[in-house]
């Protein structure tokens, strides 16, 4: 605050140098920011030792805005990572690039920034410790938690979700307990691993790359469930109707997860400009058509 304050006053400064600069003018009009340089060339070498000082304050205006402004934006790319197994929110399209959702959201985002969106397509559980390395930010579903908080920031948060139980058509699981024991597919790294892993009695638990490989493996009764998100368990549950169901994880008691974009530790700059252009994304009806579109 003190900085900004003083900032204030250097460009205050500067108004003022440049009015007096420009006191030829007959109009009385003030001074416009093109006849600077030229003000500043008819300055008298005596206003010129004075002019120093002021412009070492406009540089430090500029400096103070991109104090404001991430560090990770300066080169005008942002890395996005991100793990394209995930319907709805991202997949791998028919030209062989990462599309869904959380793509077009991030773009959308990226555009408000004024920054091109570079995506990384990787594995999910590689996406936090690539963050401020190989990638700049992840967009992957992902929900929030104290663990991935010990090492990332996040934005703020843009979808809930929940874990959602698929089982092939005539199964009996029907609630928690009756997971205890089971064989159950998931996607590493993610909270239905967690959730299968840390909470379920006596599983036996599958970790997959991608979560189609784990509903293949309940096609072909190598497991019993998968536990996975509702949207992308949903889509699994279309693509392969008939032979599989996705049972609402509120029948099994999971909690609600919000998914957010995970972010530097630490960027304060990078969070508050990503979550000032979600707003706006939000306000301005993008976000409700972006659902529309590719979450129905
Ligand atoms: N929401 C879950 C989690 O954060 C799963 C996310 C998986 N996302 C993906 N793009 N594969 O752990």
């Amino acid at each position: 605050m003190k900085k900004f304050l003083s900032t204030l006053l250097a460009a205050v400064m500067v108004m003022g140098l440049l009015t007096a600069c420009g006191g030829s003018d007959a109009s009385g009009n003030e001074t416009q920011d093109a006849t600077a340089p030229e003000a500043k060339e008819e300055a008298a070498p005596e206003a010129q030792e004075e002019a120093e000082p002021v412009e070492e304050g406009a540089e430090q205006e500029s400096a103070d805005a991109d104090a404001a402004a991430s560090e990770v934006l300066a080169d005008g790319v942002l890395t996005v990572g991100t793990n394209a197994e995930f319907p709805p929110f991202e997949y791998v399209d028919d030209n062989g690039e990462p599309d869904g959702f959380d793509i077009a959201l991030i773009k959308a985002i990226g555009e408000k920034l004024g920054v091109t969106v570079e995506v990384e397509n990787m594995e999910f559980e590689a996406l936090v410790s690539a963050i401020g390395s190989k990638i700049d930010l992840a967009i992957a579903g992902m929900t929030v938690t104290d663990e991935r908080q010990a090492s990332v920031d996040f934005s703020n948060p843009y979808y809930d979700a929940l874990q959602y139980v698929i089982v092939p058509e005539g199964s009996e699981i029907a609630s928690f307990d009756d997971l205890a024991g089971k064989n159950i597919g998931v996607q590493l790294g993610t909270t239905g691993d967690f959730i299968a892993s840390d909470d379920v009695e006596g599983a036996n638990v599958s970790q997959y790359n991608k979560g189609v490989d784990a509903v293949n493996d309940l096609l072909n009764g190598r497991v019993d469930c998968v536990i996975i998100d509702k949207n992308p368990a949903q889509v699994f549950e279309t693509q392969f109707s008939g032979q599989i169901k996705a049972l609402d994880g509120a029948q099994f008691g999971f909690e609600v997860e919000n998914y957010a974009i995970a972010l530097p530790k630490g960027d304060a700059a990078l969070a508050q400009q990503v979550n000032k252009a979600l707003e706006e994304i939000k306000a301005d009806g993008t976000f409700d058509q972006l659902v529309a579109d590719y979450i129905g």
